[in-house]
């Protein structure tokens, strides 16, 4: 018999586990964002994400989804469903994307650790290093922001549609500057990112 008891059904409901020392927010980078409760220090595991995983040719929004390698070097989609999904871009990130596939559980995993230490407060970001096809103005504030939310690689400046290429600012060039690997929360048309066990990103 259905249950249409509110109390019940919020009893009886799985909720998504909320991540200690963070907290979502209105972002002043853009839309929600998540900041900090406490002070995380460099190095320090921030959080361990929690997604659904999707195939490359699966339809859905994949806005929230980091792009990643499966078991066999194949693209997949993991769809964040905690509050890594509201984690921001930022061209002078805190954190790190780190992957791997857990081969045992069949199930990916992605946690985030921190560059530097990161005071109460401040606003938990990533360098998503998006391909240039799904590249997009970037708001970060940043002083060394390079004004496109696009990996720092030549390759894909290159490939920069013109109203984009117009946004880039000095810095944006193709440095070493980000070294990520990682990660990427994007649309699945691009091919970034990925993984591995020793901890680079993409998102
Ligand atoms: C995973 S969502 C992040 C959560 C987002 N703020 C929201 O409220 O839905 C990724 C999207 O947020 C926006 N975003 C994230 N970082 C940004 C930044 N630095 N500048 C401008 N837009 C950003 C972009 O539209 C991006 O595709
Ligand atoms: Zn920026």
């Amino acid at each position: 018999m259905t249950d249409h008891n509110l109390t019940n059904l919020v009893y009886k409901s799985r909720p998504v586990p909320l991540a200690d020392g963070l907290r979502v927010v209105r972002s002043t980078i853009h839309g929600y964002g998540v900041v900090t409760t406490r002070a995380f220090a460099a190095g320090e595991l921030v959080c361990v994400g929690d997604g659904v995983l999707y195939r490359e040719d699966d339809e859905f929004d994949d806005t929230y989804a980091l792009i990643l390698d499966g078991p066999t070097g194949e693209t997949v989609l993991w769809d964040l469903v905690d509050q890594t999904r509201w984690f921001n871009h930022s061209c002078a990130p805190n954190t790190e994307v780190r992957s791997r596939w857990d081969d045992a559980a069949r199930e990916l995993r992605a946690w985030w650790v921190a560059l530097r230490d990161i005071a109460p407060g401040e606003e938990i970001t990533y360098d998503y290093g998006f391909v240039a096809e799904v590249a997009e103005p970037c708001a970060c504030g940043a002083a060394t922001c390079r004004g496109v939310i696009v990996e720092d690689e030549p390759a894909q400046i290159a490939r920069l549609p013109d109203q984009l290429r117009a946004l880039l600012r000095r810095g944006a060039s193709g440095g070493a500057s980000v070294t990520l690997t990682s990660p990427i929360v994007a649309p699945s048309s691009t091919l970034a990112s990925s993984s591995d066990a020793g901890g680079r990103l993409t998102t």
